[in-house]
Parts: C-alpha cells; sequence; structure tokens
C-alpha cells in the first residue's frame, strides 16, 4: 500500500492540466479544458480536464479519472508504476518499502529477462553459432554497423540454449514463461520458442527491450515468428524501430511493411521509418503515430497485399487525422529490394515525389476500370464522386474533379451533380443517426454504455449515482445516509463498488478525492465516478434530494420479482410475506 499522506503530497504538487497537456493539446473552455480524447479517435474534443476536481472524463468514450489514471491509461502502468512515474515527474523521492507490487514486479522481471535474451541472441549472432545467420544479413547487404545499431541477434537451433542461459543467470521458471520467450512443453520442461532464426529485438519508447520477431532462415516453420503479448508487450499498441525514429529530424514518419525494410531504409540513411509488428495497422499505432507526425508516407511493398494493406492503412490515418503520402516503388517489391537495386538518392526522390492518398485512391480507380468503354465510364464516375464527396476543401476537390472530367471527356457539372446527390444522402443518413441517438434514455452516461447491469437498472444506478455525487459533495450527510441504508445494499455493482469505498473513507476522515481514490477503485469505477463528477450539477443538495434517492433504492430493496417469488421455497416465502407485513407496520 502507498500511504495516504504521499499520495496527498503528491496530489499537492501535480496539477492534472499540466500532466494531461504533455499527450494532449487542451484548449480553455469556461474553469475547464478541452481537447480530443488520447483513448478513442475523434475530430472534435469531448476529453474534458477538470481542475477543480483533478479529474478528466471524455464523453465520447467513458474514459476517466484522477491524475494516475491518465498516466496508468496512456502509458499502460500499473498503479504504483504510475505513482512513481508521477513523483518523478513532480521530483518527490517515493517510499521505497511500501512499493510492494506483484505486478509491477514481474513486468520488471520479464524487462530484465529480454534484456538478458537480446544480450544472448547478439552474442551468438557475432559469434561462431551464429556464422551462418550474420553471412546471411550481410549478404542481403546489412552493415556491421546497422546490425550492432538495432541489436540483431540469432537464436541457435535447438530447444534449450537460451533456457539454460537463463537458468544460469538466476531466472526462475514462471518469470521465463511470462516473458513469452519460452514455452512449457507437455512433460513440464522448458524450451526455446525461437530456434534457428535470425531475431529483431523490439524496443519501446523508453528503451526497453519489450519483445522479439525472429525470421527463418531456411523454408522450416513460418517466415516470421513474433512474441506474443506480454505483461510487457501489446503488438498492437507498438512499433517496431520507433524508439529511433521518434529522434528523428525528419518531418515526418514513413510506415513500411516489414523489420528488413525498415533496418534497410535506416541504414539508407533515413532514421524516421517504422513497421507494425507482423499484424495490419491497428488504430492504436495510428494514434501513436499521431502524436509525432501529421503526415506519414506509407511505404508497403508493391504486390497486391501492399496494396490492399495501403489501403486499409489510409483509412485508419484519416480516422486520426493524420496525412496520408503513398509512397510507389517501381521496378522493386518492397523498400528493402528498391534501396538495393537503386540506392539511396533515388529513394529520396521517391520521398520527395510520393503521391497524396488521393491520387492513390484515383490511380487505383483509374486501373479498376476500363474507361475507354461506356459502361467503365459510368462505373468510374460513380467511385471517381463517392471519393470526391468525402473531400472537405472545395478547392482541392475543383483541381481533382476538372482534371479528371478533362481526361474523361466528360462535363464538371455532371460529376458535380452526383457529388452532391452523395453529400445529401449522407447528410440524411447523419441526421437520421443523431436524432436516434438523442432519443437514447435519460441518464445515459458514456461510463456506464457496456455495462449490462447499470442498463437493466437504470432507475436504480441513476438513484444510485446522484446519491455518490451528493455524498461527495456534502460529506457530512453521510451519518444519515448511513442510518438508513448501507452502501453494500447498492443494485448495481459499480456504484456499490464506489459507495462503499466512499462511507468508509468519508467516516474515517480520509480524503475523497479522485486522487486519493484511484489506487483503490477498479477502473470501470473510476470511469463511473469521474463520470459522476463531470455531471454539472448542484453543489449543496438538499438532504430532501438525498432521501428522494434513497426511497428510489428502498423500493428496489423491498420489491422481489415475480420469478423471485415463483421459485421460494415454502420457508422462504413465509418469511418473505412476514417481512412484507412487518415492514407495513
Ligand atoms: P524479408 O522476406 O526477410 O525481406 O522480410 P520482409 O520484412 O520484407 O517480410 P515480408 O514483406 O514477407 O513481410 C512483412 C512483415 O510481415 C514481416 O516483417 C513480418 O512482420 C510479417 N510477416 C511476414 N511473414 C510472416 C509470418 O509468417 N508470420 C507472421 N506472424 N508475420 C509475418
Ligand atoms: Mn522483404
Amino acid at each position: 500500500m502507498i500511504p495516504d499522506s504521499f499520495i496527498q503530497e503528491l496530489k499537492a504538487s501535480c496539477d492534472i492540466e499540466d500532466v494531461v497537456s504533455a499527450y494532449v493539446k487542451l484548449t480553455r473552455k469556461g474553469k475547464n479544458l478541452v481537447g480530443l480524447c488520447p483513448f478513442h479517435s475523434e475530430k472534435t474534443g469531448s476529453f474534458f480536464v477538470y481542475p477543480q476536481t483533478q479529474s478528466f472524463y471524455c464523453f465520447g468514450c467513458g474514459a476517466g479519472g484522477d491524475t494516475i489514471t491518465f498516466l496508468r491509461r496512456i502509458e499502460n502502468l500499473e498503479y504504483v508504476e504510475a505513482v512513481k512515474l508521477l513523483a518523478q515527474k513532480a521530483g518527490i523521492p517515493v517510499p521505497e518499502d511500501s512499493m510492494d507490487n506483484s505486478g509491477a514486479r514481474l513486468k520488471a522481471r520479464t524487462l530484465e529477462i529480454n534484456r538478458e535474451t537480446a544480450r544472448f541472441y547478439h552474442q551468438c549472432l557475432i559469434s561462431e553459432p551464429g556464422k551462418d545467420a550474420y553471412r546471411y544479413l550481410i549478404e542481403r547487404g546489412r552493415t556491421p554497423k546497422i546490425i550492432r545499431r538495432f541489436g540483431l541477434g540469432y537464436a541457435p537451433d535447438d530447444w534449450n540454449s537460451l533456457v539454460d542461459h537463463l537458468k544460469g543467470k538466476g531466472f526462475r521458471e514462471e518469470e521465463m514463461v511470462a516473458s513469452g520467450i519460452c514455452a512449457r512443453s507437455k512433460n513440464g520442461g522448458l524450451y526455446d520458442r525461437f530456434r534457428g532464426r535470425v531475431i529483431f529485438p523490439i524496443i519501446d519508447l523508453r528503451g526497453n527491450v519489450v519483445a522479439f520477431g525472429g525470421r527463418a532462415m531456411g523454408d522450416r516453420g513460418p517466415k516470421y515468428l513474433n512474441s506474443s503479448d506480454t505483461p510487457v508487450f501489446k503488438k498492437s499498441k507498438n512499433l517496431f524501430a520507433l524508439n529511433f525514429a521518434k529522434a528523428s529530424k525528419a518531418p515526418n514518419l514513413i510506415l513500411a511493411e516489414g523489420y528488413m525494410d525498415v533496418i534497410a531504409i535506416h541504414q539508407a540513411g533515413f532514421d524516421n521509418a517504422v513497421a507494425t509488428l507482423g499484424t495490419s495497422l491497428t488504430e492504436e499505432q495510428a494514434r501513436i503515430i499521431a502524436q509525432y507526425t501529421d503526415t506519414i508516407i506509407i511505404a508497403y511493398d508493391s504486390d497486391n497485399a501492399g496494396q490492399a494493406a495501403t489501403k486499409r492503412a489510409i483509412n485508419i490515418f484519416s480516422e486520426v487525422g493524420v496525412k496520408v503520402n503513398v509512397l510507389t516503388i517501381p521496378d522493386a517489391k518492397d523498400p528493402d529490394e528498391y534501396l538495393k537495386k537503386f540506392g539511396p538518392e533515388r529513394f529520396q526522390l521517391l520521398l520527395e515525389g510520393c503521391t497524396n492518398a488521393l491520387e492513390f485512391e484515383i490511380t487505383k480507380l483509374r486501373k479498376k476500370y476500363d474507361t475507354e468503354t461506356a459502361d467503365g465510364k459510368v462505373g468510374f464516375l460513380k467511385d471517381f464522386a463517392r471519393l470526391m464527396a468525402d473531400i472537405r476543401n472545395p478547392l482541392e476537390r475543383e483541381v481533382y474533379l476538372t482534371r479528371t472530367a478533362e481526361e474523361l471527356g466528360v462535363s464538371p457539372a455532371a460529376i458535380t451533380a452526383q457529388i452532391t446527390s452523395i453529400q445529401q444522402g449522407r447528410k440524411r443518413v447523419q441526421a437520421k443517426k443523431e436524432k436516434n441517438d438523442t432519443s437514447i434514455y435519460i441518464g445515459d452516461i458514456a461510463a456506464g454504455r457496456k455495462d449490462l447491469d447499470r442498463r437493466r437498472n437504470l432507475k436504480y444506478a441513476v438513484a444510485e449515482e446522484r446519491i455518490i455525487e451528493i455524498l461527495i459533495k456534502n460529506p457530512d450527510y453521510v451519518p444519515y445516509f448511513l442510518q438508513n441504508m448501507k452502501p453494500e445494499d447498492f443494485v448495481t455493482e459499480i456504484n456499490r463498488e464506489i459507495a462503499v469505498l466512499l462511507c468508509e473513507r468519508i467516516q474515517t476522515h480520509r480524503s475523497v478525492e479522485p486522487m486519493a481514490l484511484s489506487g483503490e477503485l477498479s477502473g470501470e469505477a473510476m470511469d463511473r465516478l469521474s463520470a459522476i463528477l463531470a455531471s454539472e450539477t448542484i453543489q449543496r443538495a438538499e438532504r430532501s434530494q438525498l432521501d428522494e434517492y434513497m426511497a428510489i433504492l428502498k423500493e428496489h430493496n423491498n420489491a422481489k420479482s415475480e420469478q423471485d417469488i415463483a421459485k421460494m421455497d415454502p420457508d422462504e416465502f413465509k418469511h418473505y410475506v412476514d417481512s412484507l407485513t412487518a415492514k407495513k407496520k
């Protein structure tokens, strides 16, 4: 447990506004601040920071909490790690002995194992066991310098060289398994997951080795093997080489498909290349990229799969507001091969001339249809109009429209009419959607949308939330509340969790500010609490309001559903009837 006093001290020296604005661009709105939510994709800000309560809440996705919750989410940290990071930001020493946390300890051990593993594999590569692998890399054009810089390695082709090495270093078997680098066989022994492969260590932004990719040297097994998710690694949230690229002076990032491409691009002097890790681009990765650049250059393979992936990536980037340029690679299958054939200068020229996302789409459409025929022309123009309807800037639209009309020999007015009709159709759909949205039951909060328990018991949940709000703002009502109700009687689980903790803390005169609670509440409860605090209502509530909400809850506790009654055995039933008549008196 971290002592309350320490959290209080931390709270006094950290302002949520400062912490959040390191990650999110905030603008002032009255006494609060608003920005684009870093936890979901949006184009208009619904992410609010409340300096008064030192909390945040997103009306779009329902994420909420205090400074610590924010750091946990955005940096993917355990509670104790987030406290440490915050203390570090504030320059306050952390009481070490109170930091007993097994989750954080396992993470730390996993990172140690990964570092040791990377060292071991690299050592293997540059010595006798890795002779062939080293030659392979050199033959593929890699230099000793780049091999060192990326810490490439070789996993020997047997079942337990790594296991033995790590055991020798004093790591325990469970720790090795948790790190994902070893696995347990049917007979209970451990074996190495990577065997006979060239190893690419994956390093996070803080310089930790978090995972590995391994390329087969021959035809045995899959070409690439990647670490599965571990306590310190989520495939969907990491990018290969971002640790280097984030420090690049280049104005944008290059996104390639494979490890080898990225390394080749770096070797050619472009230190701004990254890649996803054996999966297609995720929204989370796109959002990470958005933190470093407003324009991404996609340099995927030139084959069909690469082009399809480009298209998908363009959509994802447009969701998060990153502009896309597409690099078309002529006469080579990927950047690695292009660089080998034509060299860095030509690659630089490609970069300078890379087409933007729109041109890429138009070119693809032109290839899809035979515009020499009437049918082809109609099909093309339909798709083209749809593409144009997405463009917000009328000038930009004009440029493409006039050019295409000319090329196809049709009147621009005909295309414009198409575009207008598509836009109107979309507006209708949008209006209908908004109408449906506003007709959602009263009491809808983003933080409760996924909570079935809350939706089923909405009336009670809302009453509970108002009670929580009243108690936080008027702690002097707590004794009165406790005379009449137990927080354990709250109907919905998450509200119950909040209420129980709240009453307990108020009774023992401890703080109930969000920051004091985030160590003890679950993530869902923290979201909910922030939603409650974010709802603008009364500061000082009348006690009659509290009575009103308590009455609603009592009604629930007394009522049994018909189903419940039907299931009762005779004894229970008698007891139930007795309890009702007792209440009447
Ligand atoms: P080389 O063939 O060595 O040039 O590698 P490459 O990086 O160019 O690979 P390729 O274009 O075939 O694949 C691109 C990326 O997709 C790789 O870097 C891997 O991350 C991933 N990938 C390729 N093959 C596999 C596979 O068999 N399994 C998994 N999980 N990922 C793969
Ligand atoms: Mn390749």
